[in-house]
């Protein structure tokens, strides 16, 4: 079995030794044009070329868990896709997404500019009923921080494509449940894929329909957002704030006005990453179940986009 590797933004290097290593029966290669024909790739952001002329390939592996660029491709016509699911990421978000949460509501901001002027100072406590926590996209990773996020006790609703039954989980489905989902949420978390469907989907008319005081916790695509509905509806004071892991163009220009906004935090598009041990690992798995013919987790409906 040949495989062959492109992972623009990654040294090659490990991760061709980590899959020799977990598939020694495989010829693992970094791809260059013209490269004999494998039989899967493992990719991320690959050119175009790569996929043009290895039409034979069973398995394209996506090294993350969103899919939105690769779909912009002309795939082989035969290439299952398949992303990461979970490999270590689900945990990542949602520790980042708790911190982001809670930072918010105890206002912690508050307390390190007190404590910068040496201020001894309380807050009253807030209630976290209060608070009640819309997540957008209840897949591997929505499902995850839900869990996390109700071990403080916070309000759960969950918003998907199809109706999900999510214990202690407020669910909503599909455009018709929109309004209600968003209504019935103070603190919105992003973890859509992004497909037609769901691109500019925060936006001045979705994200006025928070609650008053509402938080935008975007950790999914750039794309999901309008990014000039979002600093009006915080200088008019209906959101409260926003952390922002993606972002339209990445990396964000200097010269943006988020950098400098004093309720938006950036981070670099690092709330979950893909890691190796982990990833190599499900990879190897699933090629070894697509070789006994055995179905596998991850993969990509084209048409639903994700
Ligand atoms: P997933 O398992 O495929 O879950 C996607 C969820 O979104 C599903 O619940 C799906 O509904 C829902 N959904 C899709 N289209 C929808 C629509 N039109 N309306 C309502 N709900 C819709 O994906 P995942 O593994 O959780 O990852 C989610 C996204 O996170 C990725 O696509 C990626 O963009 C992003 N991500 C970001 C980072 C980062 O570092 N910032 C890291 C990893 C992933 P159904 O359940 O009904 O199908
Ligand atoms: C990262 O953004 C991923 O989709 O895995």
């Amino acid at each position: 079995m040949r495989i062959t590797v492109s992972l623009t933004d990654n040294r090659p290097e490990p991760w061709i030794k980590a899959l020799r290593d977990a598939l020694p029966d495989a010829q693992v290669e970094v791809w260059a044009p013209g490269a004999p024909q494998a039989d899967h790739a493992v990719v991320w952001a690959p050119p175009q070329q790569l996929l043009d002329e290895q039409q034979g390939l069973a398995g394209i592996f996506n090294i993350g868990a969103g899919v939105d660029a690769l779909l912009k491709l002309r795939l082989p016509p035969k290439a299952k896709l398949v992303r990461i699911d979970d490999g270590g990421m689900a945990v990542q978000m949602a520790e980042f997404v708790c911190h982001a949460l809670i930072r918010h509501f105890r206002e912690l901001d508050v307390y390190q500019e007190a404590a910068r002027d040496g201020e001894w100072t309380y807050r009253r406590p807030r209630l976290r009923d209060e608070f009640a926590v819309g997540i957008m996209g209840m897949g591997v990773l929505g499902q995850r921080v839900a869990s996390a996020v109700q071990q403080f006790e916070f309000p759960v609703n969950g918003w998907s494509r199809t109706p999900k039954a999510v214990d202690g989980v407020r669910g909503f489905a599909g455009a018709e449940q929109l309004g209600d989902f968003l209504a019935a949420s103070r603190v919105l978390v992003c973890l859509l894929p992004l497909t037609p469907d769901t691109r500019g989907i925060l936006n001045k008319t979705t994200l006025s329909q928070l609650q008053t005081g509402g938080y935008l916790i975007n950790v999914a695509r750039g794309g999901h957002l309008v990014e000039e509905d979002l600093i009006p509806l915080l200088d008019a004071g209906h959101l409260a704030g926003a952390t922002l892991d993606v972002f339209q163009t990445e990396p964000l220009p200097s010269e943006h006005p988020f950098w400098r906004h004093p309720r938006i935090t950036v981070t670099p598009h690092g709330s979950a990453r893909t890691l190796r041990e982990e990833t190599v690992a499900q990879i190897a798995g699933k090629i070894r179940a697509m070789a006994r013919g055995e179905p596998v987790a991850g993969v990509v409906d084209a048409a639903r986009g994700y």
